[in-house]
């Protein structure tokens, strides 16, 4: 299908940073998943488009995205492929309005991602609150995951502080830090539910033995969040395989970049 070229930019980013989610090793077989909310680019043809599958009825509805445009990645698609051929491995979705139901208007009837629960409630409650979010990226990190699964990481901010500590560009990239939502069933509302409470406080949340997720105004930005996070994960693991726990820049260094960078 042909999109003008705000679309076709939107596409050719999905594309690129699918790209980098399989090159880094955090987008095994299917795993991972990208919506882009395009509503603002799309002119009438694409918001009038007719369904190709049938109306999908939404568990919860989500009242602030009614008659919004999606491209969202589909459920089993390989991050690999979105890399090489995005509309082949993703779907548009428009929002009924209301909110309550979902279709697929283009290019193939290919069924949303499975965390589709998440993805919407995230960009509901996001644009409910005034707040431009354009974009929710879910990847499978494997040094952040790797230290979700330590319970001494998971109270409140512990995680973040560590990381910010690892590295300056963490402090000054990731400022809100990272929320954890505890372990719940992948897909599941009950984790969509977690994840969006998390969402006042925090950027990038990341689910325990799962995944990690970025909000973002553009899908460049939140990639780069979960990536700067992941490089301060890589060093601590790097110093803990050299048989050394990293000391990590003390609150008077981090509070010296808070000012220096006025975050
Ligand atoms: P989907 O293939 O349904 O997008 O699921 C991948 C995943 O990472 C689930 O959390
Ligand atoms: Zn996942």
């Amino acid at each position: 299908m042909k999109y003008n070229k705000d679309i076709e930019r939107v596409i050719a980013q999905i594309a690129e940073v699918a790209g980098y989610l399989w090159q880094r090793g955090w987008a095994e077989r299917n795993g991972g998943n990208i919506s882009y909310n395009i509503t603002e680019w799309a002119d009438r043809r694409l918001l009038k488009l007719k369904p190709i599958a049938p109306e999908t009825p939404l568990e919860r509805p989500v009242e602030h995205l009614s008659g919004n445009l999606f491209v969202v990645t589909g459920t089993g698609r390989r991050m690999r492929y979105v890399a090489s051929a995005p509309m082949e491995n993703a779907s548009l979705i428009r929002i009924s309005d209301g909110g309550s139901s979902y279709a697929i208007v283009a290019e193939k009837a290919i069924a949303p991602t499975s965390e589709l629960p998440s993805h919407l409630l995230m960009h509901n409650y996001l644009r409910g609150r005034g707040i431009p979010n354009r974009v929710v990226v879910h990847t499978h990190p494997t040094e952040l995951i790797a230290m979700s699964h330590n319970p001494e990481f998971l109270p409140k901010d512990v995680l973040g502080r560590l990381l910010w500590s690892m590295i300056p560009e963490t402090r000054a990239f990731c400022p809100k830090g990272v929320g954890i939502a505890p372990y719940t069933l992948p897909g599941s509302l009950a984790l969509a539910d977690a994840t969006v409470g998390l969402l006042d406080d925090y950027q990038v949340v990341i689910w325990e033995k799962h995944g990690a997720l970025a909000v973002g105004e553009d899908i460049i930005e939140a990639f780069d969040m979960i990536d700067t996070l992941s490089k301060s994960a890589q060093i601590y693991l790097a110093a803990r395989s050299m048989g050394f726990t990293p000391t990590g820049m003390t609150d008077t260094q981090m509070n010296e970049l808070k000012e220096a960078f006025d975050l």
